[in-house]
């Protein structure tokens, strides 16, 4: 007889929830809760596997379809309101009615959700592979990708062990640190976010680089977004952003003077 698995929690930390567009939801968190939101035009997908085969990073066979409660408690009302988002805009819908009481969710354009535990990263002994074998999620004009606990490069000490210096050319690029200890950032704590836009210089920090000699593993859950078009960062995103981020790459002889 085989065991049956332990019971997972319908939706818990490390949950990415896909919602195709169109899709009328409502979000009814049993407890106060923090979410990475990423909105996108197009439909979200998921990246072509090549020679690692359909059952990589992750098998669909884990993917869950989330159901909706069952006997939910729904207050007494007469008008519910609905919201449909147009070029950062909202246009209030009233109906006599609750227009999501729905009975389930079928087929492959649906809401769908996949947990990071179930995402198996891929890592070579002797080659550092770009950021893109973490691939999680395309869109059009963005990857979403998840970085998370791995295997450093241990097999030769010439092999490259954090990402190299660069520029991106093409792509913004978002990282979000969700949980674990972010190897290649120094002062890095979960819930903070970076950006990194065109054309401006970034890679691993000065200590990530020391300490890469001697690590054995990373243990950082994060979400990287590559954006094809570039992100404008909001008012309430510059109230909470640190102006001294850029000093964070100074050597510590140099950081005694740093702002
Ligand atoms: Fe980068």
């Amino acid at each position: 007889m085989r065991r049956r698995p332990p019971q997972r929690r319908r939706r818990e930390r490390g949950d990415y929830l896909v919602i195709p567009r169109g899709t009328v939801y409502r979000l009814l968190p049993h407890q106060p809760s923090r979410f990475l939101v990423i909105e996108s035009v197009g439909e979200v997908g998921i990246p072509e596997r090549g020679l690692l085969g359909r059952h990589a990073l992750f098998d669909m066979d884990v993917l869950k379809v989330p159901t909706p409660e069952a006997n939910m408690p729904e207050p007494r009302r007469t008008a519910w309101p609905l919201f449909v988002q147009r070029c950062g805009r909202h246009t209030r819908l009233t109906y006599p009615f609750n227009p999501i009481q729905t009975v389930g969710y079928k087929g492959d354009l649906t809401v769908w959700q996949l947990n990071v535990r179930d995402i198996r990263p891929v890592m070579s002994e002797r080659y550092h592979l770009p950021p893109t074998a973490h691939a999680t999620f395309v869109a059009a004009n963005m990857v979403i990708c998840t970085f998370l606990p791995r295997g450093l490069e241990t097999g030769d000490p010439e092999a490259l062990r954090v990402p190299f210096f660069h520029a991106n050319i093409d792509y913004d690029e978002v990282l979000f640190y969700h949980d674990g200890d972010f190897f290649s950032r120094d002062g890095i704590k979960a819930g903070m976010v970076t950006f990194h836009p065109q054309g401006i210089h970034h890679g691993p920090h000065p200590k990530a680089v020391a300490g890469a000699q001697t690590r054995q593993r990373t243990n950082e859950q994060a979400v990287m977004i590559d954006t094809r078009n570039p992100l404008e960062v909001t008012a309430a995103g510059r109230a909470v952003c640190n102006p001294d981020y850029w000093a964070s790459w100074k050597r510590p002889s140099t950081d005694r003077s740093a702002p």
